[in-house]
């Protein structure tokens, strides 16, 4: 790998998600399911539900929580990075929006459409502008309302998603033996059908048909993208080790995004990494698309689990499809 004279690192977390839970109790009584498959299944015992507000309202409370153990002002930011597919509406960006609430008012920004790979691909994007040396502050966000864009009359997967937000600023190091040290990111598009929201955009704009045809919301084949997922989330990962000669036991923990437990646990094996090093949190919150990853890092690191000089590799799998790995070195005391 070429050397690079500064590494992105990330220098303080935050997180919000909503107080509103959802069990899996609830789910027995609007469709035909049971505690007892969801969490065989899936992993997930309950998820969080934004009653009152929307994408931008979740980020903008992740970044007052960040900005709460920082002394970096939110003037100070260059550029906000906000990885979603829940926005709250499709223009203005919803970095717009938080970039006005949190008083931002020297940044720049955008929204980055990467499904549950999305906070992965803002934090390459992110790290690539401080890499650059043309920016010094970058705040990426992970924010997602899922539960605006879910169908819950679809027992296939209504059970699976909720709603949260957190966020991670960047600066520069010179010491690059700490940051994020490098990435693989991937798409491919023929994955559009087994996973996807078809209406609201150019293709099939909001109409009564589309209304009535459900498109509006979340559709899965769970079957297809499960196996497409175990395999890319696996592979890239492995590839990230051999890359870098990493051996299992080299590594602190494993972030990986968090659809389903049984893709963690294949994920997890194929690294040679034992259960006690990968992050979870797929049993409190279902999986929040773009904000599953950022809150295990602020958990995490909270709970005094994730320390510095830690070896952390992220991973995850989303609709596209996208998929890769990050390998980062943690350098907040
Ligand atoms: N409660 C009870 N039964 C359910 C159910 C629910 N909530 N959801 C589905 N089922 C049923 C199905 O209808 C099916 O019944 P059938 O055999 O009578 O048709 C049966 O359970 C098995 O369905 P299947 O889809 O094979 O289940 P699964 O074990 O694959 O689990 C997912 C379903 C969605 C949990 C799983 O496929 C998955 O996690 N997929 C990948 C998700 C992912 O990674 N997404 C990418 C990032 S978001």
């Amino acid at each position: 790998m070429e050397t690079k004279k500064i590494n992105a690192a990330i220098t303080a977390v935050g997180m919000y998600v909503p107080e509103k839970i959802l069990d899996n109790k609830y789910f027995e009584s609007i469709v035909d399911t049971s505690d007892e498959w969801i969490l065989t299944r899936t992993g997930i015992r309950e998820r969080r539900m934004m009653e009152n507000g929307a994408t931008s309202d979740m980020a903008t409370k992740a970044c007052e929580d960040l900005f709460k153990t920082t002394n970096v002002k939110p003037e100070e930011i260059d550029a906000i990075i906000l990885a979603t597919v829940t926005p709250d509406m499709m223009f203005p960006s919803s970095a717009c929006l938080v970039q006005k609430n949190i008083g931002a008012v020297n940044a720049w920004g955008f929204d980055l459409i990467a499904a549950c790979s999305g906070f992965l691909f803002a934090l390459q994007t992110g790290s690539s502008f401080i890499e650059s040396g043309r920016y010094k502050k970058v705040l990426v966000i992970g924010s997602d309302k899922m539960t605006s864009i879910t169908d819950y009359t679809d027992r296939n997967t209504c059970v699976l998603f909720g709603d949260g937000s957190a966020a991670v600023l960047l600066e520069p190091t010179t010491d690059t033996s700490y940051g994020i040290i490098d990435s693989i990111l991937h798409i491919d598009g023929s994955g559009k059908d087994a996973l996807n929201m078809k209406a609201g955009g150019s293709l099939n704009p909001a109409s009564h048909e589309t209304v009535d045809k459900r498109w509006h919301y979340i559709y899965q084949d769970g079957k297809a993208v499960f196996k497409v997922a175990v395999k890319g989330m696996a592979d890239v990962s492995y590839e990230m080790m051999q890359k870098h000669n990493l051996k299992g036991e080299d590594i602190a923990y494993l972030i990986p995004h968090q659809a389903n437990l049984r893709i963690i646990d294949a994920t997890a094996e194929r690294m040679g990494i034992t259960k006690d090093k990968v992050t979870i949190n797929i049993d409190k919150y279902g999986n929040t698309t773009t904000a599953t990853i950022p809150l295990c890092l602020t958990e995490y690191y909270r709970e005094g689990k994730i320390k510095k000089g830690d070896n952390l590799i992220i991973a995850a799998f989303g609709a596209g499809y996208t998929w890769g790995s990050l390998y980062l070195r943690w350098s907040l005391d």
